[in-house]
């Protein structure tokens, strides 16, 4: 493609003056585009970089996997991991109210990526180098939004858990400022990032953690990954990927209900699929899925998630309903 080679050409040249041979950092949330700016940075500087994935362990199945794994192999970036699903389950401990979640879980975020940063400067430091830019995936959307009114950002504190608030020890490398989304997955695939990655479907900076309705636990997270995993898997063996804008699976672990499973009376808890259509997130519609579709889901859920004894549909436009339940 024409179009895509020119902007990643020119992007790389870009970058090269902008950083010279400095050294760089970078986030990877897991999402589309932290991974194509890093990506980017990757090609035009190699080794001056250093990605850091905090893993706070409210990623779906196989996601942390997909950078840590997927991503290395595909860009041979060098990758600074954090594993702090600990700590994000410890100060989460107890606590329901969404917005509350929200803030928690991006000031440990943002606690637990300068500490990373801290020691990657302090390695840096002991080879007389010094860290001067710090990579953000913003797009081009994102800088019209933030020159503009709050809007939606008012219903949830929008945080994306991937960016940080700018940090002024660094200089910012933006590559992706001038482009829309489907350009940043154009430049993703030619930079050879794996198709689960380009293609993946918007999912909340906070993650799981507002797709638990109620408090988060260890075996919450490890039962919705299950029952995502396969709803998922279901949507992408239909050949449906393209048809919802995203499919939030969410456990109301607050919720209970009784079943019948042979001959035993069940107390289980329900998952609710929340399939949308969308353009750009501000409005949306219920995917009208295929009845052998969501047939499919539910009864691989209910047999092979134990706990869960009852699979929902949501049938809730937004508004008045919002596409994420917390
Ligand atoms: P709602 O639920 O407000 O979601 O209709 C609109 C879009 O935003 C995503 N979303 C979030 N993204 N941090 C994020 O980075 C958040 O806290 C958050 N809450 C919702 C949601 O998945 C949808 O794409």
């Amino acid at each position: 493609n024409w179009t895509t080679g020119n902007i990643l050409d020119e992007q790389v040249e870009r970058i090269r003056e902008q950083i010279g041979d400095a050294k760089v950092i970078c986030g990877l949330s897991g999402g589309v585009d932290s991974a194509v700016a890093a990506a980017l940075v990757q090609r035009a500087v190699g080794e001056q970089l250093t990605c850091v994935f905090v893993n706070h362990g409210l990623l779906r199945q196989g996601e942390a996997e997909q950078v840590e794994r997927d991503f290395v192999a595909a860009t041979g970036a060098r990758l600074y991991v954090a594993n702090e699903q600990d700590r994000f389950l410890n100060a989460l401990s107890g606590v329901s109210d969404p917005e509350t979640k929200r803030k928690i879980i991006g000031r440990e975020f943002i606690r637990a990526f300068e500490e990373a940063e801290r020691a990657i400067m302090a390695e840096a430091a002991s080879e007389g180098e010094e860290i001067k830019f710090l990579v953000q995936g913003t797009l081009y959307p994102d800088v019209v939004e933030s020159g503009g009114g709050e809007g939606a950002a008012n219903i949830k504190s929008h945080h994306n858990v991937g960016g940080l608030p700018e940090d002024l020890r660094f200089e910012l490398v933006e590559p992706l400022r001038a482009l829309f989304k489907d350009e940043v997955r154009a430049v993703g695939a030619q930079l050879g990032l794996p198709a689960e990655i380009v293609g993946r479907q918007p999912f909340p900076g906070p993650g799981l953690g507002i797709r638990i309705v109620g408090e988060i636990t260890g075996d919450r997270l490890d039962l919705l990954r299950k029952a995502d995993a396969i709803a998922r898997a279901e949507l992408t063996a239909a050949g449906l990927d393209n048809d919802v804008w995203q499919m939030p699976v969410v456990l109301l672990a607050d919720v209970r209900s009784v079943g019948v499973m042979g001959d035993g009376r069940t107390y289980g808890h329900p998952i609710v699929l929340r399939p949308v259509s969308s353009e750009d997130a501000m409005t949306a519609d219920w995917s009208r899925l295929p009845y052998d579709l969501l047939a499919r889901i539910s009864n691989r859920i209910t047999n092979e998630v134990e706990g869960v004894n009852r699979v929902v549909l949501d049938v809730t436009s937004k508004p008045p309903g919002t596409i994420e339940w917390e």
